[in-house]
């Protein structure tokens, strides 16, 4: 049985006074959720702000991207080292977010995957199609071309030790339809690692939906963007993974 993760990825939000509370508040009610890993993922600048606060609790820190590179002349980027330093588990790759709005390439994706688990951080690497491609009814197409990039750069072994987040806004057996796709894709290269691998559902989870997502048999818990701004939210959504 995996362990589900339920990370939460703050984007864009929060200022010193607002994520006090936000973390405060789920260290408060960690012990409701006796499965889940939490991990919290927020803006840069308030990592080391939020591990400070997280010191001795169980709660992972995670990173909402990184560079490829370990240093030099990168203006306004971060290097993984960086984020081990501060104190972080986890990124996120390829986001859908960096993908389409700011224009990364699968390839750009998978060399900060290799680079982010050279570093020994655990990269959460997103895939997943766009509503107008879900439309089209190219889901497997793109989730497969996504996938590609990784395995032909850093091979099947790489896979071991990573974290997917999928899809956007899906019913919970379109999201399990999927993701049994790429633990089958993953399988054809690895079946032990298909098999250890947790692929986790971003797109909408909440308190009120969380529960049927996870109890899919492939969903290994979740990537959450608005309701981990919320404690209480957030741990609700953690407590769905309660086994
Ligand atoms: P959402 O975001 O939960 O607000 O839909 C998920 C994500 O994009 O990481």
């Amino acid at each position: 049985m995996r362990q589900p993760l339920v990370a939460g990825n703050w984007k864009m939000n929060g200022s010193l006074d607002s994520i006090k509370p936000l973390v405060e508040g789920i260290m408060a009610g960690l012990d409701s959720v006796t499965t889940a890993e939490m991990a919290v993922c927020p803006p840069y600048v308030y990592i080391p702000q939020v591990a400070a606060m997280l010191a001795g609790s169980s709660i992972a820190l995670g990173a909402q991207d990184v560079n490829d590179r370990e240093s030099g002349a990168h203006t306004g980027e971060i290097a993984p080292g960086m984020l081990t330093d501060v104190g972080c588990k986890y990124a996120i790759v390829g986001h859908s977010e960096r993908r389409s709005v700011y224009g990364e390439s699968d390839e750009f994706t998978a060399r900060k995957f290799a680079a982010a688990r050279q570093a020994g951080l655990v990269p959460i690497l997103c895939v997943g199609e766009l509503l107008e491609e879900r439309e089209q009814g190219i889901t497997e197409q793109v989730v497969s071309r996504q996938l590609d990039a990784i395995i032909d750069l850093e091979g099947a072994g790489a896979l071991a030790d990573w974290a997917i987040g999928t899809g956007k806004t899906a019913t919970p057996q379109q999201a399990q339809d999927v993701h049994a796709f790429i633990r089958g894709m993953i399988a054809r290269e690895d079946a032990a690692v298909a098999e250890k691998v947790q692929i986790l559902y971003g797109g909408s989870v909440k308190g009120s939906n969380a529960a049927e997502l996870f109890a899919m048999v492939d969903i290994d818990g979740g990537l959450i963007g608005g309701a981990s701004l919320d404690a209480n939210e957030f741990l609700s959504i953690g407590r769905a993974g309660n086994a």
